[in-house]
């Protein structure tokens, strides 16, 4: 096949949700679609599960599993889909955040009874960020759950997302009867367990037609039919063009764990989901089918085991073909690199990989010489952009426990730094060091990776911050009055930006009252 032909039958995405919506029982259906498993509950080890949230190692444990499922590739109607799997656990959120970069669109997946929850929110403002192409899966129809139309609007409300549902439930819990595929004009009636037949698919173009009534019941079908008005009247028809440019979102309803609702979902996807898109980069527009290669690493993989320290980090293809043993260019560390052991990681399968394409990703096993967003090419020096820090959202001062140990220390938080375990601040006056994290769990991860692996001792002092705000300003007398007046919020990130450490809501509330010229930003990439 040529590079082309390669390239244009990549779909990469990922698929988010608020823990317990459904997230691995639909990857899982769709994996078996593909036929890239063969039994159910071989997805379920990228789950982390609920009872060890507490203890960390167990939970990291659980994620060692989950590099398994990193990424999962499988082929349907001749194109080569990639689900990047991310983490559900709020903890990890950061981990998503950055995953979400490396996906070219993505699938939400939200339960009917719930409605948009919060982990649903954080994760859609990221993907709104970039303008990512979004579809939406309303889950657990087979249970009774908020009216269709309010979902809707609770979407278009919370999520930001203006929406246009290609399927529509008939009835819903002990009345659910299936669903009307508006996109394809069908009828798809319901059957528990993913016991659906040809037959329980009905061609029915014109609403209007009594196969229907025959099919649902006069009163399903009468509802249905003025449902379909409404919906013809407040929703636009589905454009394309507005879905790739994040402007409008398909909704689908269905069951993941009946099976139903997943082929028409996944039927709609690979003909309207985009194929590897150009990425920006600080230098220029890298477009996918340039013939040199470049990517970037989004996410490291560190290995807790003492037996086998290694990391791995994941590199997306951006551009050109990515080859095995072939000399590369490490952009920051300016020099050549080549891999002998790129690798794919598929259930509980690990395969060596010859070449990747662009929306592919690869795992690269590394001693120590990637950081999160680092850049990889033919030879020249680009930088990827797009691959921002979000701000944390629980701080602690970081204290040396052990003053012999101190050159051990910051070596040891710079290196987990750079591997995206936390962030850390430096306070402008005081020099102080901070950790910021989104989940409390990274702070005993850290404290006990210096121990194990870098012979350093820290402890914690708390800190009560609200959110941690990059800032900006284009006066520079503006800029110097906020730093001065605000000296003792003010820290600097690891690359030295300035960063505003609000200590609450109205603090940030009022500092940009007073200092309306400053801008203050949730993501280091403004
Ligand atoms: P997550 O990855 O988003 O966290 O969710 P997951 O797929 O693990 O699903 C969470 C729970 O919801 C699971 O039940 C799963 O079986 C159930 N579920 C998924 N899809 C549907 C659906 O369409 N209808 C109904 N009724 N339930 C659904 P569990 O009891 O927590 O786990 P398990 O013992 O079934 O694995």
């Amino acid at each position: 096949m040529s590079f082309l032909e390669e390239l244009s039958r990549r779909r990469t995405f990922g698929i988010i949700s608020h823990p317990d919506a459904g997230k691995t029982t639909l990857t899982e259906k769709l994996l078996l679609f593909g036929g890239a498993i063969q039994v159910a509950g071989a997805v379920k080890s990228n789950k982390i599960k609920r009872s060890a949230t507490s203890d960390f190692m167990e939970i990291e444990r659980q994620r060692g599993i989950s590099v398994a499922t990193s990424v999962m590739a499988f082929d349907y109607r001749n194109l080569k889909i990639n689900i990047l799997d991310t983490p559900g656990h709020k903890d990890f959120a950061e981990d998503t955040y950055r995953t979400l970069t490396a996906v070219d669109s993505v699938i939400t997946v939200i339960d009917v009874a719930k409605g948009v929850e919060e982990q649903t929110e954080k994760l859609v403002e990221v993907c709104r960020m970039r303008n990512t192409p979004i579809i939406v899966f309303i889950n657990k129809l087979d249970r009774e759950g908020k009216d269709a139309f309010d979902l809707l609007d609770e979407i278009e409300q919370k999520l930001k997302l203006k929406v246009c549902p290609l399927s529509w439930p008939v009835g819903m819990g002990q009345r659910f009867q299936g669903v009307y595929n508006r996109y394809e004009k069908k009828l798809v009636l319901f059957r528990p367990h993913g016991k659906q037949e040809e037959e329980d698919v009905i061609e029915i173009t014109d609403l209007s037609d009594p196969e229907l009534d025959k099919r649902v019941g006069e009163r399903a079908a009468a509802e249905l039919r003025d449902d379909a008005n409404v919906l013809e009247e407040v929703y636009p028809a589905f454009d394309r063009e507005d879905y790739l440019e994040g402007r409008v979102s398909p909704v689908f309803f269905g069951s993941a764990v009946n099976n139903f609702g997943v082929r028409e979902l996944l039927d709609c996807f690979v003909e309207i989901a985009p194929q590897p898109l150009p990425r920006h980069t600080e230098e220029r527009l890298v477009l996918p089918n340039e013939e040199k290669f470049s990517g970037f690493v989004f996410k490291i993989h560190a290995n807790m085991d003492p037996k086998h320290r290694d990391r791995i980090a994941f590199l997306r293809i951006c551009s050109g073909r990515f080859q095995r043993n072939v000399n590369y260019l490490h952009v920051r560390q300016a020099r050549q690199m080549k891999f002998s052991n790129p690798t794919s990681f598929m259930a509980d399968k690990k395969t060596v990989v010859d070449e990747a394409y662009p929306g592919d990703v690869v795992g690269l096993y590394d001693s120590g010489n990637f950081k999160i967003g680092d850049t990889i090419t033919e030879g020249e020096s680009l930088h990827f952009k797009g691959i921002p820090s979000f701000s944390p959202e629980q701080f602690r001062y970081v204290n040396n426990a052990d003053p012999l140990k101190t050159k051990q220390l910051n070596k040891g938080l710079e290196e987990l730094m750079d591997e995206g375990v936390a962030q850390l601040f430096t306070r402008e006056i005081s020099g102080r060091k901070i950790v910021g994290t989104v989940g409390a769990l990274q702070f005993d991860v850290i404290q006990y990776r210096l121990q194990h692996e870098y012979g350093a001792a820290c402890t914690y002092e708390p800190l009560n911050l609200y959110k941690a705000f990059w800032v900006s300003c284009d006066d520079d007398k503006a800029l110097k009055e906020f730093l001065d007046r605000r000296k003792r919020d003010m820290a600097r990130d690891k690359y030295g930006n300035l960063v505003f450490l609000a200590e609450s809501a109205w603090a940030l509330q009022m500092a940009k009252e007073n200092h309306g010229k400053v801008e203050f930003h949730l993501t280091s990439e403004y």
